[in-house]
């Protein structure tokens, strides 16, 4: 993978990130970034390897990489890995919160032991990590917190128990923000419209449906590099004066009404806004 240099190669120098989640997609390239902008990484997630291949990346860049495995829904591990960065770095400024996972069903099939599940992973395992950050680091020194999110302010069909986690997410987050601004802990979301990364082929859809999925008015997919230049601007100090936010990265998704008068007039128009998955 060719790493693109997007941002000064100081922006967060002297910076330690966490990035949670940072094996694949918009976690890995996320990391990547960051340590081509100066920073050194911290990489968790629960399997090994391709968080060491994350690492190799940025070793391989000139950058500085540590991994430490463990489950945001698992307390244990969380202490262990606030002890190992403490041990490797001596200090955590950037917490991002990227780590998280659903699958689609239609609300009348989800199982109250599945709607726990989901809430567990992306609204309580977000809640666990951060606390501990705080704890540990950012209550002493700050820093900034960063949530990867999904779409909460329309409907998210499909979706509803990420939805609920994501929303609540969002909530927290601007409690947070009000409440540990006083210890300089700057608090935002990131809410990613529909992104090509390897997840979407987890979903039971072919890639050649995806772009029914995309409902960006921009007419392509996002990337993972989309989400990782607004991560990194929170993050930095290019973010500095930004706190309690909400941010949509969406391509203008949420726009939408769900039709297009436009269509009712002139009906050729609409093959040409035939939505693009990215690859054309
Ligand atoms: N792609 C999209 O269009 C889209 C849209 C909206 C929101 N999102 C959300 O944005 C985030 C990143 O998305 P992505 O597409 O890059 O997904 P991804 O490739 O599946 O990355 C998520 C990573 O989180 C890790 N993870 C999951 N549960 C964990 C846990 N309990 N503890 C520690 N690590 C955990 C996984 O690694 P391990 O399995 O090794 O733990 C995985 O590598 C996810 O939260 C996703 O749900 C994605």
């Amino acid at each position: 993978m060719t790493i693109e240099q997007r941002y000064s190669k100081d922006l967060m120098a002297g910076q330690v990130a966490l990035v949670t989640g940072s094996g694949s997609g918009m976690g890995r390239i996320t990391a990547i970034e960051m340590a081509a902008s100066g920073a050194r990484l911290a990489l968790f997630a629960r399997r090994a390897e391709p968080l060491e291949e994350t690492a190799e990346m940025i070793r391989a860049a000139g950058g500085e990489a540590f991994v430490v495995t463990g489950d945001t829904r698992d307390e244990d591990t969380i202490e262990a890995a606030m002890v190992a960065i403490k041990d490797h770095y001596g200090q955590l400024d950037v917490l991002v919160n990227n780590a998280g996972g659903q699958y689609i069903a239609a609300a009348r099939d989800i199982t109250n032991k599945g709607f726990e599940a989901v809430i567990r992973n992306n609204l309580i395992g977000s809640w666990q990590m951060t606390r501990a950050v705080a704890d540990h680091f950012m209550f002493e020194n700050g820093g900034s917190i960063i949530f990867v999110t999904a779409i909460t302010r329309t409907a998210l069909t499909g979706f509803a128990h990420t939805v609920a986690a994501r929303a609540g997410v969002t909530g927290l987050m601007k409690t947070l923000a009000a409440e540990w601004g006083e210890y300089g802990i700057r608090l935002n979301c990131v809410a990613p419209g529909t992104i090509k990364t390897e997840a979407l082929g987890h979903y039971p859809i072919p890639p050649e449906r995806w772009k029914e999925l995309n409902r960006s008015v921009l007419n392509r997919m996002g990337t993972p590099q989309d989400v990782a230049g607004t991560i990194i601007f929170l993050a930095s100090e290019l973010g500095g004066f930004i706190t309690g936010e909400d941010w949509y990265v969406d391509g203008g998704e949420t726009l939408h009404m769900g039709h297009d008068a436009r269509d009712m007039i002139n009906p050729e128009m609409f093959d040409k806004r035939k939505r693009g998955d990215g690859s054309e």
